[in-house]
């Protein structure tokens, strides 16, 4: 592969600022990032994206794919909202034929919205998860996913059995994990719908393969979290439902959180477990506003989720956008500055999923995967960015105002994996 050099606005956490950038990019990777003459150099093509901004691709630690569907459901809480819109739409998911264009939509939204890398629950079938994964394959995307779990609560269609849902987990870990661009992560959807004997199963398979992710739910709403003190009475907290079955540590992430004590707090950054902030779905679902500044404090390392269906969309920008304002209104919130969102949105997730040294920064050495943003001509946000020069600016600008139609490109190890003029 012939090395190429993008010049555009770089944006980037870890990197200076580069008004007018280069970023080289060598066999996927980046092989140098600065200003764009001082890397220029005869004979490499250029890429003029000039008027357009080089981000590193938003990394999503928290959503759906049987959910895509399901946006848009609004005016229920959690529970009521899993049994009238979600779990419906989940069983579906038991028709292959269904699933497999479900994840065609999903992986092309995911792309399109300038997501390189997600952390997505799967669906409760073997087949239907697979699907997703050969659908993020063939777009390109860099996906950590599995089987969601669950043996109680839902509805019968969604439940496993737990010996055979180690069966099957243990056929898609061989057959996904660590392949091209896809690792597997034991998906328990949550402790209400899962025994002791599927999280047992969960355990087993942490211990029995190298890599692996793990994601869940933890302390969403008020109702689901009396709902699991009732059903582990033996157990300090919610968190210690996981805790006890080594589903915690650096390679697991937690969506939601809005309601911890601080003994879990402290747990979570003890175990180095992250959170994923998911701060539509939390206003949509009206589970809480989350307690950043805690987690901070804490020590807990946060990123960012869509949660898709029970959030609002795909836009990573967008979400970012939705912390800030929670935050900023919050009694005991935070300003977020525009670096923060952009950490956040990016190189934060690369963190959650143990990928920080691949990708989630235009950092020389990581692959080159980046969303190059540009705003249609004549609209607000052009003009906006036309007074906007500094960083911070210009930040502040797009996380805003980008939604997907300012996507341009994106790319995952240097390969497009979508482009606008071929949308
Ligand atoms: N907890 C368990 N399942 C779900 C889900 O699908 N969405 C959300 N927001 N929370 C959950
Ligand atoms: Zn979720």
């Amino acid at each position: 592969m012939k090395d190429e050099l993008l010049r555009g606005c770089i944006l980037s956490p870890l990197v200076p600022f580069y008004p007018d950038g280069g970023l080289l990019i060598r066999e996927g990777r980046i092989a140098a990032c600065g200003d764009f003459h001082a890397i220029h150099e005869p004979g490499v093509p250029v890429n003029d994206l000039r008027g357009s901004y080089l981000l590193p691709g938003f990394i999503d630690t928290h959503l759906h794919f049987p959910q895509l569907r399901v946006i848009g459901g609004l005016g229920l809480e959690l529970l009521d909202w899993l049994d009238r819109y979600a779990l419906p739409e989940e069983a579906r998911m038991a028709d292959v034929a269904h699933a497999s264009r479900v994840a065609r939509a999903f992986t092309h939204a995911l792309a399109a919205h300038g997501t390189t890398t997600a952390m997505v629950f799967g669906a409760h079938f073997a087949a239907a998860t697979a699907e997703l994964f050969t659908a993020a394959a063939e777009t390109g995307l860099r996906l950590v996913s599995g089987m969601v779990l669950s043996d109680r609560r839902l509805r019968p269609e969604l439940e496993q059995h737990p010996a055979e849902a180690y069966d099957a987990c243990t056929e898609l870990i061989e057959r996904f994990h660590g392949r091209g661009r896809a690792l597997y992560a034991v998906t328990p959807r949550f402790a209400l719908s899962n025994s002791e004997a599927m999280l047992e199963v969960c355990q087993r398979l942490v211990t029995e393969h190298e890599g692996l992710r793990v994601q869940s739910h933890l302390n969403e709403n008020p109702r689901e979290i009396a709902a699991v003190a009732e059903l582990f009475s033996g157990a300090t907290d919610y968190f210690a439902v996981y805790e006890r079955y080594g589903l915690c540590g650096p390679r697991a992430v937690m969506a939601h959180n809005v309601h911890p004590t601080e003994g879990e707090l402290a747990r979570l950054a003890r175990t180095r477990t992250s959170v994923a902030h998911c701060p539509c779905s939390n206003a949509a679902l009206g589970s809480g506003i989350f307690p950043l500044r805690r987690h901070l404090a804490a020590g807990v390392h946060v990123a960012l989720g869509t949660d898709v269906g029970g959030g609002t969309g795909f836009g990573m920008p967008k979400e970012a956008l939705q912390a800030y304002l929670l935050q900023r209104v919050a009694p005991s919130g935070m300003t977020l500055d525009p670096a923060q969102l952009l950490y956040l949105s990016t190189l934060a997730g690369a963190e959650a999923l143990g990928l920080a040294d691949v990708t989630g920064s235009l950092t020389v050495g990581k692959a080159a995967d980046l969303v190059c943003l540009s705003p249609p001509a004549g609209s607000p946000l052009a003009a906006s960015l036309e007074l906007a020069e500094t960083a911070e600016s210009i930040l502040a600008a797009l996380f805003t105002q980008a939604g997907s139609e300012s996507v341009r490109e994106v790319r995952v190890e240097g390969d497009v994996i979508f482009a606008r003029d071929a949308a």
